[in-house]
């Protein structure tokens, strides 16, 4: 069990548990499995991220390869590699960067990534298998918010769970994955977004909260009740003249309003955002083993 005496949900200790299970694995593996790495334009964030990704493929021994293209590259160029990367054999994942410059359709470019091979789990295959509780690779972010909750044991059936945020990225299939109808999963989910009104009459209710709208400090002490879960997914820069950097990373809730009354809750940092890149890289690994898709 991870770190089961904190009221914190340690998100780094947690996803070093699951590199260390995916290299445990590996040893089992007769193929190697192979990240291909797509950067289109010189968003620095992106670059971060990629770099990160890359990063941890080295240090699991993946095969790993990065296209890093000029922001001018023409969306058909895109797809002829993506179609290049869909037939490459040493090649288990296909992950293109997102954003990507504004003249590019990011949807041609989900659909253009053969579903066997998305595991970041945008295509729309497999985002629809999600909402029909068919196997398909999860959408990270969220596949790793739920491997939190399973792995501190947090009992989701038949408890109100509120997703603050409808991202397709994050909150929609958060809400998906806790719907459904299993053991790890069975909760009474409700979305809330910018059109809610009073939201705080849905997060009192809620056994179960989940935040990712991008607004630091959101979510208040006085919007939640006794003992609820909280995950926080944002990042948020805010002003910190303490610090070196001149800023912080917070999440969208208040910690230290809400910490006194949950009775778990993540960090920001060191919360969800460590999970996202394991989970990548145990997608992956499920990829070349064949797991999700023959
Ligand atoms: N830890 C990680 O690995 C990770 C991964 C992904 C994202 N994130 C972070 O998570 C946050 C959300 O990301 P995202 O991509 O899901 O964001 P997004 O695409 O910008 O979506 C934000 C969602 O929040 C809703 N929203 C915005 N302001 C709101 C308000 N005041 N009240 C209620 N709902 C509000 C929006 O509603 P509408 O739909 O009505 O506009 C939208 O559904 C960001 O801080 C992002 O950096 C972290």
């Amino acid at each position: 069990m991870a770190n089961s005496n904190s009221k914190i949900i340690d998100g780094k200790l947690i996803s070093s548990q699951i590199i260390e299970e995916i290299k445990t694995e590996l040893k089992t593996l007769a193929v190697k499995p192979g990240l291909a790495l797509i950067l289109a334009g010189n968003n620095p964030a992106s670059e971060i991220y990629v770099r990160n990704k890359e990063k941890k493929c080295k240090e699991l021994g993946y095969y790993s390869i990065v296209e890093r293209l000029d922001k001018a590259i023409s969306e058909a160029q895109l797809l002829d590699l993506i179609d290049k990367l869909n037939k490459d054999s040493k090649i288990h994942g296909i992950l293109v960067q997102f954003p990507l410059p504004k003249h590019i359709s990011e949807m041609n470019v989900l659909e253009a990534v053969d579903y066997r091979k998305d595991v970041d789990g945008f295509h729309p295959i497999n985002s629809g298998r999600l909402v029909i509780g068919e196997k398909c690779f999860l959408p990270c972010t969220p596949a790793g918010i739920h491997e939190l909750l399973k792995r501190r044991k947090v009992q989701t059936s038949g408890k109100n769970v509120v997703v603050l945020g409808r991202s397709n990225i994050v909150g929609k299939p958060i809400a998906g994955i806790l719907m459904q109808k299993n053991k790890n999963a069975n909760a009474t989910v409700t979305i809330c977004h910018s059109a809610t009104e009073n939201i705080s009459d849905y997060t009192k209710r809620a056994d179960i909260i989940i935040a990712a709208i991008g607004k630091a400090n959101f979510l208040k002490g006085d919007m939640v009740k006794n003992g609820v879960v909280i995950v926080d997914v944002g990042i948020n820069r805010i002003e910190d003249k303490a610090s070196e950097k001149g800023y912080k990373i917070v999440g969208d809730i208040d910690f230290d309003e809400c910490y006194p009354k949950a009775s778990l809750i993540t960090p920001v940092p060191g919360g969800v955002g460590p999970m996202t890149i394991a989970m990548l890289m145990k997608n992956t690994l499920d990829s070349a083993a064949k797991k999700i898709y023959n």
